[in-house]
């Protein structure tokens, strides 16, 4: 038997947004509040509230000891340990010189500034003092001289809060620090679901939903990356709520490194969600006086579905996470030369490729893989990474000046020329490099152990600075001579061997200092991230990069699924989605060129990925058509909310409507994936929409928003993957 749900009360507060009454302390946003107090007795921190609005703390007639064989197993603890008698998943372990690993942090004191601080070597984000307020409390374990800051930043607009620790070793010996989630929280009932992201190459971001059951449930990565496998966000959401209905809570960790989530029902009905680093891979050691940060976990709250959690995240992300300046600009379509060329190319071959694209109407030619290396060029995969120089026999004339012949280039039906683009994977070596031969104990092993290899490459150790500074120094030496208007930044295995547990995260560390200067150095630079695909789509890349490559597959059938996932948690400005030739060299599916262009322009960097000389006459007659259709619906998909209207998973017929910020603008994406013979098509019904104001379809005629969203539009689709899309405008 299910719990009956009620419906959250909506009730908007004008409450500030920390207020700190005594022992208890509350963040309060638009429609959330969370709140928690210092135990009178203990001086522990107690959870009270992570929820809809509320005004003081629930009415709670439970004693701390509500029966049973613990004493702490009713309670819902801000910051839990293991050791003292709660017999659950534990937010912080430490282990101290001694070797115990108790610990004992109580309230000391607390603090409240306007604004949020940066995380020291950590992407986080960031907002004025009027958009975002933090409040740090101050525990201290008197016993060992270790202190714990829990970290709350409040982004009042966006119901969002942002939570991460530090622990800081005042004592007088060492000590190492096994375990440290950014965020814990104490649920005080037990009827949730979880909805993650799992996949693979090629199957990134499927939405996965199951019910919470008693004992523990998670996922996460021990790949050194966030990984296609998991991505490092959860979801718990009430067994009733669907996309547009009841509540849902998203945890989304803002880093690119191995994490773990852990979900844990107790056998007395409370729910505890642990979301942070992975514990396998941190064992970090603090000597006196060292800090260790965690990175942030952001919590995002609605009363009213999967959806608006979703939109929340994204808003969220675009003002106050990403800091490129293209995050509100539309992005250049592009063609990438992989897939048309792979690695069979030379100045000509390439330059031809350039002036072919130029006539279809793209603004940005990117030379992928295969355009380096001397000594040992890179003419397939076995060969050249980390010999970051032009391949002197495929490019006699050097990059700069192939880039400008290319930027002399015009793009048909346009006044602009065509922009340059290059592909790199700096944080890879083959042995069959300069480099290995130079410095082959820059590359992650242990000890004696097999350096073992996957694509035939292994992994520099970007903990060490002398590998962070040839990274930024290789990639500048490019950027400073050759006119490069966007960066594909590739990285296509996982971690294997490791000197040690917390190299991981020097690692993670090593490589945000790169993108944090090689993105300040060239801020004018488009930077995509990618990872065999979508292998590191997670927020820590958002914070430099404004883009990330979705998939390695561009089948269009599974892209919808994909990018849906994908927008879950990530706004659709953020992924780069491409047209392919078909068959689909993944799937082997072929699907018609209107449609697969459809789905691509659903993300924020649309572009083709092949060799337009090779497809049928008649998709090369299309291909100006459909750049300029992705050129207009682009500022609503980079700047506007996403309403997923129809789940792919669900229906044959999905659809997602994307709204303008000021709700003036729209653009309808409808598909059909097999026809159906003698069956109605169904009702469209939209969202968002203003229900007093009227809207013209375009080429279908005036409307209400009620009309709209009440009533819905049925559309008439033909053979299999048919598609259409259709602008709105507000009147
Ligand atoms: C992007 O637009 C948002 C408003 O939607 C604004 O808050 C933000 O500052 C803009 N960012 C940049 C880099 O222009």
């Amino acid at each position: 038997m299910r719990t009956t749900w009620i419906s959250p009360v909506s009730a908007e507060t004008k409450a500030k947004p920390v207020v700190v009454d005594g022992p208890s302390f509350a963040l309060n946003g638009k429609k959330v509040s969370y709140r928690f107090h210092v135990d009178s007795v203990t001086g522990d921190l107690i959870s009270d509230h992570f929820g809809g609005s509320v005004s003081e703390d629930p009415v709670a007639q439970i004693l701390t000891n509500g029966g049973g064989w613990s004493t702490q197993a009713h309670i819902r603890r801000e910051f839990p340990d293991l050791g003292r008698g709660d017999f659950r998943t534990p937010a912080v372990h430490v282990k101290h010189a001694k070797g115990y690993t108790v610990c004992d942090f109580k309230y000391k004191s607390h603090t409240v500034i306007e604004g949020k601080p940066a995380l020291p070597d950590l992407p986080s984000t960031f907002g004025q003092d009027e958009d975002v307020t933090t409040l740090v409390v101050h525990l201290w374990d008197s016993y060992s001289s270790v202190a714990a800051d829990l970290s709350y930043s409040i982004f009042p607009k966006h119901d969002a809060l942002v939570r991460s620790v530090k622990i800081t070793n005042k004592g007088d010996s060492s000590i190492s620090v096994e375990k440290l989630a950014s965020l814990s929280v104490d649920f005080p009932h037990s009827d949730y679901e979880m909805l993650q992201l799992q996949g693979e190459w090629t199957r990134e971001c499927t939405r996965t939903r199951r019910k919470v059951d008693y004992g523990m449930q998670g996922f996460g990565s021990n790949t050194g990356y966030s990984s296609h496998y998991h991505n490092p966000f959860l979801s718990l959401v009430t067994p009733t709520t669907t996309e547009s209905h009841g509540e849902a809570w998203g945890f989304s960790l803002v880093y690119t490194g191995s994490f773990s989530v852990e979900v844990e029902k107790s056998p007395q009905g409370l729910t505890r969600a642990i979301v942070g680093m992975n514990p396998c891979q941190l064992s970090w050691p603090l000597a006196p006086g060292q800090s260790l940060a965690s990175p942030e976990c952001v919590s995002v709250y609605s009363e009213r579905g999967v959806g608006d959690m979703s939109r929340k995240f994204h808003r969220l992300y675009r003002q106050h996470l990403i800091r490129s300046k293209f995050v509100n600009e539309t992005r250049p379509v592009l063609l990438n030369s992989w897939e048309g060329l792979y690695f069979n190319f030379d100045e000509s071959t390439i330059y031809k490729l350039a002036q072919e694209s130029a006539k279809y109407g793209v603004k940005l030619f990117v030379l992928d893989d295969g355009w380096f290396g001397d000594k040992h060029p890179r003419v397939d995969d076995k060969a050249g990474l980390g010999d970051w120089v032009v391949n002197p026999k495929r490019f006699p004339n050097g990059l700069k000046s192939l880039a400008e012949n290319i930027n002399k280039l015009k793009a048909a039906n346009s006044d602009e020329t065509l922009k340059f683009g290059l592909w790199f994977e700096p944080e890879m070596i083959n042995q069959n490099s300069e480099l290995y031969e130079q410095h082959p104990e820059w590359v992650l092993h242990a000890g004696q152990y097999p350096r073992s290899e996957t694509r035939q490459q292994l992994v520099l150790n970007a903990a060490l600075p002398e590998v962070q500074e040839f990274i930024v120094k290789s990639v500048s030496n490019i950027l400073e001579t050759v006119p490069v208007a966007y960066i594909k930044w590739d990285n296509n295995r996982g971690i294997h061997e490791s000197p040690t547990p917390d190299n991981h995260h020097a690692y993670i560390i090593g490589m945000y200092r790169v993108f944090e200067r090689l993105t300040s150095k060239f801020p004018d630079v488009i930077w995509e991230g990618c990872a065999s695909g979508g292998g590191r789509f997670d927020p820590g890349i958002l914070h430099y990069f404004p883009q990330v490559w979705t998939s390695d597959n561009m089948d269009a059938l599974d892209r919808i699924h994909i990018q849906f996932g994908t927008s879950l948690v990530y706004p659709a400005s953020t992924m780069g989605a491409h047209i392919s030739a078909v068959p689909n060299d993944v799937t082997g599916r072929t699907t018609p060129l209107r449609f697969r262009a459809h789905v691509a322009m659903m993300g924020g960097s649309f572009g083709l990925e092949l060799n337009p000389d090779v497809i049928p006459e008649e998709d090369k007659a299309l291909i100006p058509e459909l750049i300029a259709l992705a050129e207009r619906v682009n500022p609503v998909i980079i700047k506007g909310d996403m309403w997923r209207l129809v789940l792919p998973e669900s229906s044959n017929y999905p659809a997602a409507l994307f709204i303008s910020e000021d709700g003036n603008q729209a653009v309808l994406f409808a598909f059909q994936i097999r026809s159906t013979s003698v069956h109605n098509f169904p009702l469209l019904r939209l969202q968002g929409l203003d229900a007093s104001a009227m809207y013209k379809l375009e080429g279908q005629g005036t409307f209400s928003g009620a009309t709209l969203m009440n009533g819905g539009i049925q559309y008439r689709f033909g053979a299999d993957y048919d598609s259409k899309v259709v602008f709105i405008e507000k009147v």
